[in-house]
C-alpha cells in the first residue's frame, strides 16, 4: 500500500508537470483526491490492513492528500498568473495612438435665425402658436379677404390637393386660425414653412419659410407696429440698423406697407445685394383690415389689430450675408459648415 501511495505521488508530479491550463489542475484533484479519485479509492482498501499497518498508512495518506493539496493550490496559482499575464499582454491599449476625430455639426443658419427671431418676439411678450402646413382655401385665401377670382390669387399660386386643400401660401393663413379661437388680447408670432408654384432662382423657391405676427386690443395702432419692428431689427441686426416703411397693399391689411432694413453688407451706402438702393425688404405689414376682423368674429369698433409677415429666408441671408437663397437648401457642407463650432 505504501508503494501505490508512493506511485500516486510521482503520477501527480508528472501529470502537474504537464498541465499548461488551471483547469487541468481541477481535472487532476478530481481524479486523484476526487470522492471516486485514486487516493479515495485506495484508503477505501484501509479495512483490510492490520490493526498495526492501519494507522501508519493512514497518517501517510493524510500527509499525501495535504501534500497534493498544497501543489494543486500552488500550481493553480501558477498557471492563472500566467494566464491573466498573457490576457493583459493580449489587451494592451496603445494610448498614443491618435484618436479619430468625430465630425461635429451645427445649427443650420435658417434654423439659427428662426430661433433668434422667435427669442427676440418672446422677449416682447409674444406667443408661439403653430398651424397647419396643409391648409384650406377658406383660412389661406377667404378670410383674409382674398375672396375666389381676387387678382392677388396670381401671386400665390400653390400646390393643391383639391378644390378645397393647398399647401399654404402664407403664415397669414395663422392669423385667421388663432382669431377664430382666440379672444382678445392676441399677441402672438407663428414660424414655419409656406409654398408657392414658384420657380427656383436666387431669391425664389418653391418651399420657404415666414414669421407671421399679429397683436390685436384696443387701441392698437400703427405707432406700435412700428416700434415692435424697428426693436425687432434692432436685436437682430444691431443697433445701428434703420427700417423704412413702404407704402403697399396686401388684400388682410389696411393701411399696408412693405418693410425694409438698411442692407448690412454695404451699411446703406449701396451695393449689389441691395442693388444700390441701400435697403433690403424683409417683411410685408399693416393694421389689419376691420373686414377680416369681422370675419374672424372680432368687432372692428372694438379691436385694431397690426400684422407682418416676416421672409426667414430674406432675414437670414442679411445676417449672415449670402449672396444666394439656394445655398439655404442644398445642404451643402461646405456652406453649412461655415456657421458654427464644426468649421472645416
Ligand atoms: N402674407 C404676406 C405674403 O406672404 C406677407 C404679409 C403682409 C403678412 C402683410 C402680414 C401682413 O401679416 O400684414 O406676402
Amino acid at each position: 500500500m505504501q508503494q501505490k501511495l508512493n506511485e500516486i505521488r510521482e503520477s501527480v508530479r508528472a501529470r502537474l508537470e504537464k498541465a499548461v491550463e488551471s483547469s487541468h489542475i481541477e481535472e487532476i484533484r478530481v481524479n486523484v483526491l476526487g470522492r471516486k479519485g485514486e487516493l479515495t479509492q485506495l484508503l477505501k482498501g484501509m479495512g483490510k490492513l492490520s490493526a498495526e499497518e492501519r494507522p501508519v498508512i493512514g497518517q501517510m495518506s493524510n500527509q499525501l492528500r495535504a501534500e497534493i493539496e498544497g501543489w494543486l493550490d500552488q500550481k493553480t496559482r501558477e498557471l492563472q498568473d500566467k494566464e491573466k499575464a498573457a490576457r493583459l499582454a493580449k489587451e494592451t491599449l496603445d494610448i498614443s495612438i491618435p484618436g479619430k476625430e468625430m465630425q461635429q455639426g451645427n445649427q443650420h443658419p435658417l434654423t439659427a435665425t428662426m430661433e433668434h427671431l422667435v427669442e427676440i418676439f418672446v422677449g416682447m411678450g409674444f406667443t408661439v402658436v403653430d398651424g397647419p402646413e396643409i391648409e384650406d382655401d377658406h383660412h389661406n385665401f377667404e378670410l383674409l379677404n382674398v375672396p375666389k377670382g381676387h387678382p392677388a390669387r396670381d401671386a400665390q399660386d400653390t400646390f393643391y390637393f383639391n378644390d378645397n386643400l393647398l399647401l399654404r401660401t402664407q403664415t397669414s393663413a395663422v392669423q385667421s386660425r388663432v382669431m377664430l379661437s382666440q379672444k382678445p388680447p392676441i399677441r402672438i408670432i407663428s414660424p414655419g414653412r409656406v409654398y408657392r408654384a414658384d420657380e427656383v432662382d436666387a431669391t425664389h423657391s418653391p418651399v420657404f419659410s415666414q414669421c407671421e405676427g399679429l397683436v390685436i386690443d384696443k387701441g392698437i395702432t400703427m405707432a406700435d407696429l412700428k416700434g415692435i419692428l424697428d426693436q425687432f431689427a434692432r436685436e437682430m441686426y444691431g443697433e445701428g440698423i434703420k427700417t423704412r416703411f413702404r407704402p403697399s397693399f396686401f388684400p388682410f391689411t389696411e393701411p399696408s406697407a412693405e418693410v425694409d432694413v438698411t442692407c448690412a453688407a454695404c451699411h446703406g451706402e449701396g451695393c449689389r445685394i441691395c442693388k444700390g438702393t441701400g435697403w433690403i425688404e424683409i417683411l410685408g405689414a399693416g393694421m389689419v383690415n376691420p373686414n377680416v376682423l369681422s370675419m374672424c368674429g372680432i368687432d372692428p369698433n372694438e379691436y385694431t389689430g397690426l400684422a407682418f409677415g416676416i421672409g426667414l429666408e430674406r432675414v437670414t441671408d442679411l445676417k449672415f450675408n449670402v449672396p444666394d437663397m439656394r445655398l439655404l437648401f442644398e445642404n451643402d457642407l461646405r456652406f453649412l459648415m461655415q456657421f458654427g463650432k464644426g468649421r472645416i
